[in-house]
């Protein structure tokens, strides 16, 4: 072995390297080369240093250097080759890392359901829990018990759905005032959601289902001053502070009865199509509980005392956003519904 042939085995492993290297298709056949050009079990490298000492003595610093620099060669071209063949990997190989991502649809709450639960967390905070009764219920707690005369136009068929024998869709959720009240002992606070059902035709200010939350605080000593004060605090917890209004009103289960008004969230009481210029949008019923219904439901009612009120949360939608029909809170459409992801 000369010096010469020492440096042409070299050179040839130069030569050679760089298209085995590039020809290489994955990293297990990457490993396999690298082990044949530079392993040291049994490398072509290995093979060729394996000769030095068969080289006169003078020569071996020159064979070594020229062998290292092979090394340092074919090894910058097995990592170079290295790295692009994992990042391959990871891509998943033939991905085209240049496509514009898929849009991702995140689902959330439609805009009533997010006034319901704005709603039951207010009244959560004071001490309200929630109660639950049927939407097909009986007349008698639907009506009767609820201090309806016999003639009242409410029972007409015109207004109401009804079932089969004394069954009916029920027109509100004040039911669950008697239901509540025949079940559980007072002190009582309950926040009763849910769908109620009408003949109403369907049109910009009326559907036939839709949601009411109704409440009720029954204990010895309530008196309308309760009444006032925690609407008007759950009035400025949900609209933040706003300024609320009474008018006294009518039902059958109330006396006295009153209806709150909140100043317009969209014109601030100067008038708009939402108040219809009167610049208040009326939210809710409520009135003290009338002595007839707590009789109804087995109490006391020289002894107990209570109000209660309800509230259509699709109304108070359409006012909070300023949506002038009520229909397209039930179209499903997700153009609209997509504004109130959050
Ligand atoms: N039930 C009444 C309605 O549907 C609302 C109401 C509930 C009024 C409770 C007073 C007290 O219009």
């Amino acid at each position: 072995m000369t010096l010469d042939e020492f440096k042409a085995a070299c050179a040839a492993l130069a030569a050679d390297a760089p298209a085995q290297i590039a020809a290489v298709a994955d990293l297990d056949a990457w490993t396999a080369l690298r082990n044949a050009l530079v392993g040291r079990a049994s490398g072509r490298l290995t093979d060729i240093m394996a000769t030095l000492p068969q080289l006169p003595k003078e020569d071996r610093r020159e064979a070594g250097q020229a062998a290292n620099a092979v090394k340092l060669e074919v090894e910058a071209l097995l990592t170079a080759r290295e790295s692009g063949l994992s990042a391959a990997a990871k891509s998943g190989g033939d991905l085209d890392l240049t496509m514009p991502e898929r849009r991702r649809w995140v689902g959330a709450a439609h805009p009533v359901s997010q006034v319901i639960d704005e709603i039951t967390e207010i009244f959560r905070e004071l001490g309200f829990t929630i109660a639950l009764g049927p939407e097909a219920e009986h007349t008698w707690y639907n009506f009767q018990a609820l201090n309806f005369p016999d003639d009242h136009p409410a029972m007409d068929l015109h207004d109401t759905l009804y079932l089969q024998g004394d069954l009916v869709l029920r027109t509100h959720t004040s039911p669950v005032q008697v239901r509540t009240l025949q079940q559980y002992a007072p002190p009582i606070r309950i926040l009763a959601p849910g769908n109620v059902h009408r003949r109403d035709p369907f049109d910009a200010s009326h559907a036939p289902t839709f949601a009411q939350v109704e409440g009720l605080v029954v204990d010895e000593g309530i008196t309308f001053a309760d009444l006032k004060a925690t609407l008007t605090h759950f009035a400025n917890r949900f609209f933040g502070s706003t300024r609320t209004r009474f008018r006294p009103s009518y039902f059958p289960f109330t006396e006295p009865s009153a209806e709150m008004d909140v100043l317009c969230g969209v014109c601030k009481g100067s008038g708009c199509s939402v108040c219809k210029n009167s610049g208040w949008v009326e939210i809710l019923g409520s009135g003290m509980v009338h002595p007839a219904v707590i009789e109804s439901a087995g109490l006391d009612s020289t002894k107990y005392t209570g109000w209660a009120f309800g509230l259509g949360p699709a109304r108070t939608a359409l006012a909070r956003h300023g949506i002038p029909d009520i229909r397209i809170l039930y179209d499903s459409d997700v153009r609209f519904l997509e504004q109130f992801a959050r």
